[in-house]
Formats: structure tokens, sequence, C-alpha cells
């Protein structure tokens, strides 16, 4: 509850995942494994519960919550769900894509899930633990990344105690997380035009290709001139360590905590063997890292912008925003 002062570790084993469960069914907060990032969940049906959230978090009000589901037919209770929506997720759910679709208007949802929008974001996560606890409660999980606003996203149980410990009932520990950045956001627009809101580990210039080349009619469109700020979580300053960050630095200063890519190691390094896949899943481990550091500074070297690459550079550029 939000008033105790520590917060309890769990195995995410059996046991840990029905007490976990109960937890969530009674309206309380649990922080749960997933794929990309650590999540802080409770039920989406809940107003109060949802409510927990927002102020475990100190996240703002007008910034909606994805909804994690276990399959399409669950989807299917909550949002419109055309052959675009389905053809979207066919090769990646389960997994790291979250669709951004029409919510029915009478979808048993908390209204602050949504803050106030008529769609609806839903993901269904691969992590085991995530579908166990899923496939053990009779309603979707609201969850964003279990960190307070702003700061730096969680990939061990460690990371989610920094900032959340004594606001969440329990932390269910899976080890760290695999992918190590947020999903892939797609918002599925009218006409099934096809829009990245946030890239993440699913690469969709790639699964455009593949659509095109099987033939099926998908439109892809992300136009960086669009500035309406749809998903809040895309706000310039977000992920930030507290110091100041340099970002495609060729020569490290001695006051620098440096991040390494690939042969240019540093006090952290994403990945010595220069692998994009490896250097995502180490990320907010380096971040972590560099803004527990004494150095007052941190550098980080150049991380090539392909595949999963764009969405490290993504929350690379936002950890060095300057907060407002
Ligand atoms: O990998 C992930 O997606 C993780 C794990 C826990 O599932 N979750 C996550 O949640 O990153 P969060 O709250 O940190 O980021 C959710 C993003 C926010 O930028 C939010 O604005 C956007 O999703 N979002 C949610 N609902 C939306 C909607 N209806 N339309 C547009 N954007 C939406
Ligand atoms: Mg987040």
């Amino acid at each position: 509850m939000s008033d105790k002062d520590v917060t309890e570790v769990v195995l995410a084993d059996a046991a840990g995942i029905a007490r976990a469960a109960k937890i969530l069914e009674s309206g309380g907060l649990v922080a749960v494994p997933t794929e990309t990032v650590y999540g802080l969940a409770a039920r989406a049906d809940s107003p109060d519960a949802v409510a927990r959230i927002y102020a475990a978090k100190g996240r703002p009000d007008f910034n909606p919550l994805i909804v994690h589901i276990r399959d399409e037919d669950q989807a299917r209770r909550y949002a419109v769900w055309d052959t675009s929506a389905e053809a979207a997720v066919m090769i990646h759910w389960p997994g790291p894509l979250t669709v951004v679709v029409p919510a029915l208007p009478d979808a048993a949802l908390a209204k602050a899930v949504t803050a106030g929008l008529d769609t609806v974001a839903l993901r269904c996560p691969a992590h085991p633990v995530m579908r166990a606890l899923l496939e053990q409660v009779d309603f979707p999980l609201a969850a964003p990344s279990a960190n307070r606003s702003g700061f730096i996203s969680p990939t061990t149980a460690q990371h989610v105690l920094e900032t959340l410990d004594g606001k969440v009932d329990l932390v269910l520990d899976g080890g760290p997380a695999a992918q190590g950045v947020e999903s892939t956001i797609l918002a599925i627009r009218d006409g099934g035009v096809w829009e990245e809101l946030r890239p993440g580990p699913v690469d969709l210039d790639a699964l455009h290709r593949h659509y095109f080349e099987t033939g099926l009619p998908q439109k892809i469109h992300s136009d960086p001139a669009d500035d309406r700020v749809e998903a809040p979580g895309q706000l310039a300053s977000h992920y930030a360590p507290g110091k100041p960050v340099r970002l495609d630095v060729q020569k490290v200063a001695p006051d620098e905590f440096s991040i390494g890519f690939g042969r240019w190691a540093g006090d952290c390094t994403l990945s010595s063997a220069g692998m994009l896949e490896e250097a995502a899943a180490n990320l907010y481990e380096c971040l972590h890292l560099a803004a527990a550091s004494d150095k007052p500074r941190i550098a980080v070297a150049p991380v090539p912008d392909t595949g999963i690459g764009r969405a490290i550079n993504d929350r690379l550029r936002r950890a060095a925003a300057p907060a407002d």
C-alpha cells in the first residue's frame, strides 16, 4: 500500500504469481516483469486501482496507459478489431508491439486508462510471467513502466525499488528484461493507415516490407513534423538520469561517466560486440549506473540508427533533453 515504507520482492514462481494475482484482484499494485521493461500493473477495469498507478508514478493524468491482454479474443472486448489490427499483430503477438485502436464505447475500462481519448493502447506481452498472470485473472492489466514519471525505465526488480519502494504492494522478480526498451507503439488510423508513435523492438519498416511483399495493402506513415502530444511518453524529456548527457561523443572528458558501444569501451558498455539487440538490453542498466556514479556528467558513444538502434537513440535523445 502507498503508506508502506518497504516493498516486498518475491521470485516470480508459481506461488509468487498466485500472490500477485490475489493482490491485483483486490485492487493493489504489483510490479511485473515483461520482455521489454518492468511494468507497474493494476486491474484496468477499476478506477481506484488505476488511480493508484498515477499516484505511485506521479504521472500526469493526461498520459494514457497501455492495457495488457492475453490474446486477440480479449482485445475484441475492448476495441474495434478490424483486419488491419489483425494483420498488424499477426507476426508479433505475443510480443513487444502495442497497437492503438478505437476503444469500444462501452468497454469495461476505467476512464483514466485512456485519459479521455477514444482510442486504447493494447499489448499482448510474451513474457511467461505476464502470460501466466493474465491467464489467472479475468481482467486486463493496465501497466506503464514501473518508474517514477520521467525517470529511467526499469529492467530489473532492483531498478523498480529505486523509485517506487514503499509505493507498490509487491515486486515480482523475473530477472533482467530480455529486450530492454519499451514496446513499439503503432497507431492504426482510419482506412488502415499505420503510424509509428514510438520506435521499439519491433521494426515497423521490416513489417511493412513483409506486408508489401505478401500483397497486403498496408500504408505506413510517420511524420516527425507532426508534434501532437498523443503519446506523452514521447515528450522531449524522459528517461532522465538527473545529470547532463552528451550523445555521439568521440572523446570523453575526465568528469564524464562513459557509456560505450563496440570497440569504444566505456565505464559501462552497451555491447562490446557492437550488437544492437544486446545494446538495447543493457541501455537502462547503463543509464542507472551512470545516474548512480560520482561523475557529474554522462557521455555516450555513437549507436547506429538502424533496427532497434532507432529505439535506443530515441530513448538516449530523451534522456539527454533538458527537463522542463
Ligand atoms: O513495453 C512497454 O510498452 C511497457 C511495458 C510495461 O509493457 N510499458 C510502457 O508504458 O512503456 P508507458 O506508460 O511507459 O508508455 C506508454 C505509452 C505512453 O507514451 C502513452 O502516452 C502511450 O503509450 N499511449 C497509451 N495509450 C495511448 C493512446 N490511446 N493513444 C496514444 N498513445 C497512447
Ligand atoms: Mg515509461
